[in-house]
Formats: C-alpha cells, structure tokens, sequence
C-alpha cells in the first residue's frame, strides 16, 4: 500500500507534483474500480497541498453530479451551465479563478473558497467529468498546477470505461 508521502518544507509545489505524480500511478496501476481510484486521488492531492476542497464531478443525469471528494459538504448537482464545473464543462478546457468573487455565476459551496481550479476528463472526446480544486488562498493555482492537473486526469480517463 502506498504511503503518505513526506516532503520537506521547503518543497514547491512543483516539487510536490513531482513526487505526487509517480505515487499516483502506482496507486492506479493497481486498481480499475473508477469511485476508489478518484477517491484515492482526492486522498493525495488533500495531504499533498492541504488544498480546502478537492473532488470530482461526474456527467449524469444531464448534469455534474458530486463523486469522490476530500473537503467540507458540498454541492450534490451542478447543470452543465453553472459555476466555475458548468464552465470547464461547456468550454472543454481547464478554467483557473484567481479570485472567485471575480467570476459571474461562481456557485460557493464555503465562504472559505477564494480561488478555484477546474480541469475535465475526456473518453472519445467528451468530458465525463470535472477534477474541482478550491484553495483559501487567493490567486493559488497557476500554470504548472494546469499541466500537473492536467496529467494527473488523463491518468484517470482510462477508468472511465462504462461511460
Ligand atoms: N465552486 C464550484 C462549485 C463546486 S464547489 O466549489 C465544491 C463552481 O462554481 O462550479
């Protein structure tokens, strides 16, 4: 079983990605259940950044719907047109929010939520779902959480096979 790992304080965060990213497919390269392999994702990520809420939404329904998540309650349905999830869903493409009072239709789940990110997950070229990070900070994700996000959902893609 993979183990939390420990990381020196002065780790960056593209540090963290890096050590995160191998222990990820490690995780998923022993398991194909889609619930407990999102789930252990959002496990990684939480004790990884100590972002304040990490999880998936998953298309159902004609809408986003709440999957495996590591954080305070949240929001169970979200339509496809709403919020920061509605937006990377319709635009197909990863949406940073440096601040989310900036954003028109944010849907706040926690008064706490300052910036957000949201990434999809494609099977033949549709999403199937969104990855949704919220940080207390402002202005907490850039670029290189794009690209490691980015290659952390295309990891879990593959599971993604009875959709
Ligand atoms: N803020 C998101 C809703 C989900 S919660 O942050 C967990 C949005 O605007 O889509």
């Amino acid at each position: 079983m993979a183990e939390t790992l420990i990381l020196p304080t002065s780790a960056t965060r593209a540090d963290t990605y890096k050590a995160i990213i191998p222990q990820i497919e490690a995780v998923l390269s022993i398991e194909t259940d889609l619930i407990a392999n999102l789930a252990n994702v959002t496990a990684i990520i939480k004790e990884a950044f100590g972002f304040f809420w990490v999880g998936f939404y998953v298309v159902k329904e004609n809408q986003l719907v709440l999957a495996p998540f590591q954080g305070t309650l949240a929001c169970t349905r979200i339509p496809f047109h709403k919020g920061v999830c509605g937006a990377c869903y319709t635009q197909g493409k990863t949406i940073i929010v440096p601040d989310v009072e900036q954003f028109d239709g944010h849907i706040a789940c926690s008064s706490a939520s300052k910036s957000e990110i949201v990434v999809p997950l494609f099977v033949n070229g549709k999403v199937v779902a969104v990855f949704d990070i919220d940080s207390d900070k402002l202005d907490d994700f850039s670029e290189i959480d794009k690209v490691s996000l980015e290659k952390i959902t295309k990891m879990l893609e593959k599971f993604f096979f009875n959709y």
